[in-house]
């Protein structure tokens, strides 16, 4: 069986519901408290034993890039001025053994055409995605959770969770029967469906291990909702030829995709701050 080495981190979206702040920068950029987005995503895939991280990057990819590369002119400013706790910050962004590699999509053409992207440098894997601005706290960052299912059950993977079934237009939603605690062998996916046309509630969230074979399936998928190539869609027929399985993770879900989700997350991690987590809980207390 092989191990999961790499992870895809499709950060090319419009980022829309965030203009003007996504303007230009993407919105992985954005912080919870003291890191951005996407150093929540990374710091989850190095947790598993991943050491290969794929960007694929779009417009504005320069911030992404900066963020994990040295900086050189930074660290020696916080050198001289002997600000050492700031530098060993700078410094521990990523880890000197992790390999980022960047790939271009150069039109936001969906997410299932920035999963595509990544085959030249993912090949014939099984690897993990990554959508970093669903930020996911749980016991057990979630893709080492997902990553130990795959030992069990070595075939492609979803994260779900269940969603109010007023809320299933906003995901794929898949069908499936219960495997073991937490596991579903899944037998349908439905993009955005109605919620009465929805197969049930379990929502596939920004988690996925999935086998190489999808890379064919991608290829042939036509642009679907908007115009765009949907991940869906080459999950739906890639689930037609091999096992799947669905995983309800532990964890809390933020949608940092919308700025409902994004102030929840600011909240719920601004009270886990070592440093201003008190503080900040005396000043929510006081509010009206
Ligand atoms: P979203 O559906 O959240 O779209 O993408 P978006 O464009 O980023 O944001 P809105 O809806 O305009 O506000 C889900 C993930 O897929 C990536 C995004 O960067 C995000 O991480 N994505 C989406 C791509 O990398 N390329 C695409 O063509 C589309």
């Amino acid at each position: 069986m092989k191990k999961i080495t790499k992870a895809v981190f499709p950060v090319a979206g419009m980022g829309s519901r965030f203009l003007p702040a996504t303007k230009a920068s993407p919105k992985e950029m954005m912080p919870i408290v003291d890191k951005p987005l996407i150093q929540y995503a990374v710091e989850e895939a190095v947790a598993a034993g991943i050491t290969d991280m794929v960007f694929i990057t779009g417009r504005n990819k320069r911030a992404i890039e900066d963020h994990f590369d040295k900086a050189y002119e930074l660290e020696a400013e916080l050198e001289m001025r002997g600000k050492h706790e700031l530098l060993r910050l700078v410094r521990e962004v990523i880890p000197a053994h992790i390999n980022c590699i960047y790939i271009r999509q150069t039109e936001p053409l969906g997410l299932g055409h920035a999963v595509l992207c990544a085959k030249p440098v993912v090949q014939d894997e099984p690897f993990a995605v990554i959508l970093a601005d669903d930020l996911i706290d749980g016991p057990i960052p979630i893709i080492t959770q997902m990553v130990d299912v795959f030992r069990q059950h070595p075939c492609s993977i979803l994260g779900v969770q269940n969603v109010a079934r007023d809320q299933t237009r906003q995901y794929g939603i898949v069908g499936s029967t219960p495997l073991e605690p937490d596991i579903e062998q899944v037998n349908g996916i439905v993009e955005k469906p109605e919620p009465e046309d929805a197969p049930s509630t379990l929502a596939v969230v920004g988690r996925y291990i999935l086998t190489p074979r999808i890379f064919h399936h991608l290829e042939k998928v036509q642009a679907g909702a908007g115009g765009e190539i949907q991940l869906t869609d080459g999950i739906a027929a890639l689930m037609r030829e091999e096992k799947m399985l669905a995983y309800r993770f532990k964890g809390t879900r933020y949608d940092c995709g919308s700025k409902l989700g994004y102030l929840k997350a600011m909240v719920a991690l601004g009270l886990k701050h070592p440093e201003v987590g008190g503080e900040f809980a005396a000043y929510l207390d006081g509010l009206e």
